[in-house]
């Protein structure tokens, strides 16, 4: 069973997309462990981003992430971390596919709605760097 961590961004949370991007990991099958509505900080958002420091758009990025509250997630299931990147759809709204949270929501680059881990690596770092082990439930689907 694998892990990842999900954040609907500040434009997601502005236009009330959380019930709508819940729903369709729901729906899909997979388990939510973790949520909560928080503000980014700066130091974490460096951290979080920390591959992308030498990009041209890395002071932007940081900026948007910080400049209101996101929905972080962590979803449980098998295959969970391609299976919502395929969800997401591609990085560029402008060519993700309709019927994904992108393609069906966005049309900037900068303010695609959702971040998801890209990797297993990816998935434990960032669930790390977002959460406290106690934040997190674990249980048996028994209903
Ligand atoms: P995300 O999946 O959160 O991971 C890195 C983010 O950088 C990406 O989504 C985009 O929001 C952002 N990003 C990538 N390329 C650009 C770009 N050319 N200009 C602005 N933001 C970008």
């Amino acid at each position: 069973m694998e892990r990842t961590f999900l954040m609907i961004k500040p434009d997601g949370v502005q236009r009330n997309l959380i019930g709508e991007i819940v729903s369709r990991f729901e729906k899909k099958g997979f388990s939510l462990v973790g949520a909560k509505l928080m503000n980014v900080s700066e130091v974490v958002a460096r951290q979080h981003y920390a591959e992308h420091s030498e990009r041209p758009f890395f002071g932007e990025l940081v900026d948007f992430i910080t400049s209101g509250p996101v929905f972080a997630m962590v979803w449980e299931g098998d295959q969970v971390i391609t299976t919502a990147r395929q969800m997401m759809g591609k990085t560029n709204p402008v060519e993700a596919a309709p019927g994904t949270i992108r393609g069906d929501f966005a049309v900037f680059t900068g303010k695609n709605i959702i971040h998801g881990s890209d990797s297993p690596e990816s998935a434990v770092r960032e669930i790390g760097l977002f959460f406290q082990p106690n934040e997190l439930v674990s249980y048996e689907r028994t209903l």
